[in-house]
């Protein structure tokens, strides 16, 4: 199916673009932080959306589950909101402009910036005996992905936005020497975006590498298991045991919170119903919250992962939107640096 952008300048909506890496299981951080914002962006911008699943193998991945994860990560987005129609929605690797812009921008990005990027740093020294190039170049293939799309807007989180930054660089210098051929983007930190913490330490982010299991929400776990952790939530041993956001009380703050994005009432709403009523009745309320956001989440994803046909469908089509416009940028790309055309 053709890419159906509009181009008429008064009506063109901006583009969005954003990947997330599909190892493991998505969390409810993930969720309420990052995709639930994706789904929003579809009413008003032009969005892609992939599985950066290139990203991930910087990393060792046992094969069969890295498989099993990506599809049911891609199955997930669909079930949370991801509209395959609205959006061009794919598998990094099946679309192999990615890899092939990745290896031209590596050519405009300097050894020296690559080695004051803070992740890679971060990510050397926690896997000392794998430093590859891979995770060295990572930014050259995350700036092709942004670029490849001409994008405007690039929804990430705080740990990315250097990335964000690189790439603008990259684009940059590679619009001064050829003239426009990129969009410059910017990264786009969304207005409500929930910062949601571990129920067991609740001063570091929810993550799937939480010592604590307790710690992390899944979006396809079992109702009684969420219930579990969320009885289980650090809170505070004060007395009296009240219902109220400060700073100092990161349990209870965090709880709120989770459970103000889920049933959409805000914090004074929240203190006011449980006035009076204790840690005891909160913890358990938050945890059915929780259940019924994700419960409709997770049965449609069960479903979509039967639907192999389906599935099969809607990857392919997003592959070829998503080559469609990749391959446009790409065309250019290689006609301004010189390499034969046929
Ligand atoms: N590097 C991002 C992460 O690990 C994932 C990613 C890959 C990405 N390509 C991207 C995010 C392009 C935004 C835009 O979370």
């Amino acid at each position: 199916m053709e890419n159906t952008v509009n181009t008429t300048p008064e009506t063109k909506k901006k583009r969005v673009l954003s990947m997330i890496q599909p190892t493991g299981m998505f969390t409810l951080g993930n969720y309420l932080g990052a995709l639930k914002n994706f789904v929003a962006l579809q009413n008003d911008y032009e969005c892609v959306y992939a599985l950066a699943d290139l990203h991930a193998i910087t990393v060792r991945q046992n094969p069969a589950e890295f498989r099993k994860n990506t599809l049911s990560a891609y199955a997930m987005m669909l079930a949370l909101g991801i509209d395959p129609e609205k959006s061009i929605f794919f598998i990094q690797s099946q679309v192999p402009e990615h890899a092939q812009l990745a290896w031209v921008l590596s050519c405009y990005t300097q050894f020296g910036e690559l080695s004051r990027m803070t992740q890679f740093k971060d990510k050397s020294s926690k896997n000392a005996d794998n430093i590859n190039a891979g995770l060295f170049t990572y930014p050259a293939l995350m700036a092709a992905d942004i670029l490849l799309y001409q994008t405007d807007l690039v929804p990430v989180g705080g740990d990315q936005k250097q990335h964000v930054e690189i790439c603008r660089d990259i684009a940059m210098r590679f619009n001064n020497i050829y003239g426009d051929v990129f969009t410059i983007p910017e990264p786009y930190i969304p207005p409500t975006g929930a910062r949601i913490m571990s129920l067991t330490s609740p001063e570091n982010k929810m993550s799937k590498s939480d010592k604590d299991p307790g710690g992390c929400i899944y979006i396809m776990q079992s109702p009684d298991d969420i219930m579990r952790c969320f009885k289980r939530a650090v809170t505070d041993s004060e007395t009296g045991h009240c219902v109220y956001a400060c700073p100092e009380k990161l349990g209870v703050t965090n709880l709120m919170q989770i459970y103000s994005v889920c049933t959409g009432k805000t914090m004074d709403e929240i203190e006011a119903e449980f006035d009076g009523m204790g840690y005891g009745a909160f913890k358990p309320a938050v945890g059915e919250a929780v259940v019924e956001t994700l419960r409709p989440i997770r049965e449609e994803a069960e479903r979509l992962m039967k639907d192999k046909a389906y599935l099969e469908d809607i990857l392919r089509d997003g592959a070829e939107r998503a080559a469609y416009a990749a391959n446009r940028t790409l065309r250019k790309v290689y006609k301004k640096i010189g390499f034969v055309q046929i």
